[in-house]
């Protein structure tokens, strides 16, 4: 397959998806991601380097850590920053997700990371924007989460190494609605880890190509046996008004992350989560909170990715 949102030189020209994204450019971006992350807490080193561009985050649904570090990533890079607050937008005035990009273009914004409700909706934003505009895709519906899933893989090469050959994952949840569990997927597959488990209950779980050469479990105490990482997925509330997850103590007693449980993974395996968290629900507190916890790294990890990401796309 083809990844259509390369430059004819090799190089990034939208962050879109990780879906197809070549081995060689994902690791790029690792490489880079690791290198960033002594200078993702602060200091001046890095400040000239995208010196005269501006980042806007544009986001049309809530976030904490992924606006957050995208405009510390610009920061750390020099760049400028412009924070649109939807709240108090005209897009409540019926403006276009279109016009809105055409106007922030006008002045001057050379990246924006959007986040948008629906899927798809940020590919069609690249699709319309100017040449020499940039795209970050910061969450789209259900579709992609890319630079949480390279957060995760920068996560997991810390923890594990960056040969994945021997790595069994599992990624627990609500895998249908997730898009950090596609991307995740994605940039698992095309890094050769060598076992992917879906596991959820049957209404959680998708029913798309994207289990393609996954192991698909019901029962989270077989999906757990020996794996190295096990990724956690937040289950988002509403499935319990659609009736999809009967009661939030029965689904912990099948799907939640106890320390119990975690005993039956690799006496070394690492637990990984996206954020936000509801304690007691899908992970106890004590596992979120535990030494096996690289929750808190991936957020750090996600300013260093973001970075990478930025000076990737900017061809700096
Ligand atoms: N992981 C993640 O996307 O978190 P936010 O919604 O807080 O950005």
């Amino acid at each position: 397959m083809s990844y259509p949102w390369l430059r004819s030189d090799g190089r990034l020209r939208h962050l879109i998806t990780l879906d197809g994204m070549p081995a060689v450019l994902l690791n790029r971006l690792l490489n880079t991601a690791q290198a960033m992350c002594e200078h993702a807490n602060g200091g001046l080193a890095l400040r000239g380097r995208l010196a005269g561009t501006t980042l806007c985050t544009l986001f049309f649904e809530p976030s904490t850590r992924t606006r957050s570090s995208f405009q510390l990533a610009a920061t750390r890079l020099g760049m400028d920053l412009l924070n649109f607050d939807i709240a108090v937008s005209s897009s409540g005035k019926g403006e276009s997700d279109r016009d809105t990009l055409a106007t922030l273009q006008a002045m001057g914004v050379n990246a924006f990371a959007v986040r948008h409700g629906r899927d798809g909706a940020v590919a069609e934003l690249a699709e319309a924007a100017t040449s020499g505009t940039v795209l970050i895709n910061a969450g789209d519906g259900r579709n992609a989460h890319p630079s949480q899933g390279l957060l995760d893989m920068l996560t997991l090469r810390q923890a594990k190494g960056c040969d994945f050959s021997h790595l069994r994952v599992v990624i627990c949840g609500d895998v249908r609605h997730s898009r950090v569990a596609r991307s995740d997927i994605h940039a698992l597959r095309t890094l050769g880890a060598n076992e992917i488990r879906i596991c959820g209950p049957q209404n959680l779980l998708p029913d798309d190509e994207v289990l393609a050469g996954c192991g698909v479990y019901s029962n989270f105490d077989e999906a757990i046996a020996g794996v190295d990482a096990v990724i956690m997925l937040r289950l988002q509330r509403e499935r319990m008004s659609q009736g999809l997850v009967p009661s939030l103590e029965g689904y912990f007693r099948e799907y939640g992350l106890s320390t119990e449980r975690l005993r039956r993974a690799a006496h070394d395996a690492v637990v990984l989560h996206p954020g936000p968290i509801n304690r007691g629900i899908e992970i106890d507190p004590a596992v979120a909170d535990g030494p096996q916890s690289r929750v808190l790294q991936q957020v750090a990890n996600g300013v260093a990715v973001r970075m990478a990401v930025l000076a990737e796309l900017l061809g700096r």
